[in-house]
């Protein structure tokens, strides 16, 4: 669709045509609301009325709607639209600086556009590269890591963007010489992607057309070893070999030296890829395929054991699908770890004739980006898992709610749903079996809460997105008051393997309760940010120094936020936890989805105890007052605790308050989102006090000027 210059003024007569047409759909107000802003940049105020009409709604419901979530705009932004993430794993590297130097150089503030009407600047929370933060998203595309030189440079660079970027192309460079016999992988998801990955394929495209050479390029996603890409590898008789990282710039030189005969005389010779310690000393099963496949090539996914296990659940008995996944002891990746087998076991008892399959796409922890990369690098392992898991509740339809700020995410699941279903792999009679399964993509729309699985219900049904009071669960009450399993993209995706391997297998790795392996995704301030899937068992500290490599900029690590926003701070002397659930809860800590965002010394606890304030101000739904009100106050507390003018004794009493107010947070919030921001604001105070004294040094320097 062609898109209109966003100053003019939008047309409005197409809208009650498409509110027509797109509100058959049930749920269908935020796609709706997603069509006009993709058309017009914005939602016209006057939109609402005609939207209002077309569903049956109240001009109230639908403004409601509009305003509760942060993407959508109801007045035109500028020519471009800059986003910074304002969350933890970029303030870790340099993302505030980044931002006030965006500040400053625009001369406006976020929520603002350029007099000369060319840049609107917003704040986003995450775009899933935090593996190389800070991160910004200029119109659709993402960035980083971003320094404020790159920002200049960006700027510099706007004229010639696109402002309305179309989709990605399909079919991308592949050399298609007859003799071409090896095939060089270059990767392609958000954050290879973002470090220049497709202008180095369409870089070795070039070059292997006009020198006739003997490669195939192979799209891959990633291997998640991100201080190494855009890493390239070659197909080779003793296994793949790897080089990297290789720029744009190094494409020439790559390719005369001619690495398929010489691979080690190459600078960036990386050796065979699985021998490179990061991965060799990983476990993967849930990213066993990811970055050694094309994710949208059915013939790659069933070479590595793709739909074997899709193939065994349509062989076996419901009950016996739901009683392998519960002795496998697969617990929810999403955060709460709720044992999966248990909940699908509560939706196949649960009578009804609609049943559904919700996934959680909304990944909006700081620090986390595994749902993205499995999502982008083999989004088939999804679509397996949801389907099995429809067979084994008895569920016919399925939505993948996905954060808005994965569009590559959005384009890539897309593309595989319609090959699986033109593979018969889903949709009606599935592999002749006559079971039918379907999968649609919906959008979210920038709200953090609707993680939480009860919002996330809300807004698939259009609505804003308030957390329900449980109970009801969703397994007996969930989308539109029908039994519903809501799971992660980890959980789901973990599920084949437990079908093709059997539950024996995948219980047998892990510790205690916490079975098999766990997703780990290192941020912030890391030397060697990325992937690594490992049994559960593993310290904190192997993680941060043999995987990670100690930090980034080279200064000792300080502090380490493992959960997300609602994750505690670690002091060094919590590393050796080991990384399990149970383990995790005695320390007042939680896994949650697996990120682990990394802090040097020049962090300021304070700082950070007051954003995970202010994020839950800016995310809570409102439904409950010792969230909505609580985290305001909190703000407000810990800026007195701050304050230079402060008595010493006024500064103890709003230390006393602060920690009771979070007991209120924890005792009296209605979901985890004001139940556990008190968690990163006590760790903070409980291990960093020294850094809430700094008003008090402030004061007494001035009462003592030398
Ligand atoms: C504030 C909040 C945000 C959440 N965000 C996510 C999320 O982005 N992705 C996710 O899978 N689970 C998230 N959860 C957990 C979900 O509520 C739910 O437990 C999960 O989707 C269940 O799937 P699982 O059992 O496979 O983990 C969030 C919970 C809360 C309280
Ligand atoms: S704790 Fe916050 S986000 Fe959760 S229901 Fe209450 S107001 Fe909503
Ligand atoms: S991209 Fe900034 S925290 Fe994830």
């Amino acid at each position: 669709m062609k898109q209109p210059d966003l100053h003019e003024p939008p047309n409005l007569a197409e809208i009650p045509a498409l509110v027509a047409e797109m509100g058959q759909r049930p749920g269908a107000l935020l796609p709706i609301l997603h069509a006009l802003q993709d058309r017009f940049g914005y939602i016209p105020k006057t939109s609402i009325v005609m939207i209002a009409q077309g569903l049956n709604l109240s001009r109230a419901e639908v403004h409601g709607v509009v305003s509760f979530y942060h993407f959508f705009r109801t007045s035109p932004p500028g020519r471009h639209v800059i986003q910074i993430c304002a969350s933890e794993s970029c303030q870790a590297t340099g993302g505030r600086a980044l931002e006030a130097h965006a500040r400053l150089r625009l001369g406006i503030d976020f929520h603002e556009t350029t007099p000369d009407g060319e840049v609107t600047l917003e704040p986003v929370y995450c775009l899933g590269n935090c593996a190389c933060s800070p991160a910004i998203r200029v119109n659709r595309a993402v960035h980083g890591p971003m320094s404020p030189q790159a920002f200049d440079q960006v700027l510099a660079d706007l004229p010639s963007r696109d402002p309305h970027p179309s989709a990605w192309e399909i079919d991308l460079p592949i050399a298609t010489d007859a003799d071409a016999v090896i095939k060089l992988y270059v990767p392609r998801d958000t954050t290879t992607i973002a470090l220049g990955a497709d202008e180095v394929a369409a870089g070795l495209h070039s070059g292997i057309v006009a020198q006739g050479l003997p490669l195939s390029i192979v799209r891959n996603g990633s291997r998640g070893l991100y201080w190494l890409e855009p890493m390239l590898e070659l197909e080779t008789d003793a296994g793949r070999i790897a080089f990297g990282p290789i720029q744009v710039a190094g494409v020439e030189a790559f390719l005369e030296s001619k690495p398929w005969l010489h691979p080690s005389k190459h600078p960036q010779y990386l050796g065979l890829t699985e021998d490179i310690p990061f991965l060799k000393h990983q476990q993967r099963l849930t990213f066993g395929r990811v970055g050694r496949i094309d994710p949208l090539s059915l013939s790659d996914y069933e070479a590595e054991e793709g739909f074997v296990g899709l193939r065994r659940a349509l062989s076996i008995s419901p009950e016996a699908i739901v009683r392998e996944v519960t002795e496998s002891g697969l617990r929810g990746r999403g955060g709460a770890a709720f044992p999966t087998g248990i909940k699908w076991q509560t939706v196949l008892e649960t009578p009804s004739a609609t049943k559904y399959i919700v996934c959680n796409a909304d990944e909006g922890d700081s620090g986390t980006y595994a749902d993205r990369m499995m999502m982008e690098s083999d989004p088939f392992a999804v679509i397996e898992g949801m389907t099995i898991a429809g067979l084994a509740v008895g569920a016919g339809h399925g939505y993948i709610y996905l954060r808005e700020e994965y569009r590559h995410a959005q384009w890539v699941l897309s593309e595989a749903l319609k090959r699986a279903e033109a593979a018969q792999f889903l949709g009606q009679n599935i592999l002749g079996s006559g079971q039918s399964f379907s999968i649609e993509v919906r959008l979210g729309a920038g709200a953090y809460i609707c993680g939480e699985e009860t919002a996330l219900l809300e807004s698939l049904e259009g609505k804003r997105g308030m957390v329900r009071p449980k109970p009801p669960l969703p397994a007996i009450h969930g989308l539109w008051q029908q039994p519903t399993v809501i799971n992660n993209v980890l959980t789901l995706a973990t599920v084949p393997i437990v079908l093709a391997r059997g539950s024996a297998f995948y219980a047998d790795f892990g510790v205690g309760r916490s079975r098999g392996t766990l997703p780990i995704q290192l941020a912030g301030n890391l030397k060697q940010a990325g992937l690594v899937e490992i049994g559960f068992g593993q310290t904190l500290r192997t993680l941060l120094t043999e995987f990670g490599g100690g930090s980034r900029s080279g200064i000792a690590i300080r502090a380490v936020q493992v959960g997300g926003p609602l994750g505690a701070f670690l002091p060094a002397s919590a590393w050796d936890t080991p990384l399990d659930y149970e383990a995790f809860a005695r320390i007042d800590a939680m896994l949650g989805h697996g990120g682990i965002v990394v802090f040097d010394e020049t962090v300021d606890l304070s700082e950070q105890a007051r954003f995970a304030m202010t994020f839950c101000a800016v995310e809570s739904c409102g439904k409950c007052t010792p969230c909505r009100i609580g985290a305001v106050r909190g703000v407000e507390v810990i800026d007195k605790i701050m304050s230079p003018v402060q008595t010493q004794a006024a500064r103890q009493d709003a230390v006393d308050l602060l920690k009771d107010l979070c007991d209120t947070m924890i005792a009296g919030s209605l979901c985890a989102m004001g139940g556990m921001t008190p968690y990163p604001v006590l760790s903070a105070l409980e291990h960093f006090p020294e850094d809430f004294r700094r008003g008090e040094v402030i004061a007494t320097d001035a009462m003592n000027p030398s």
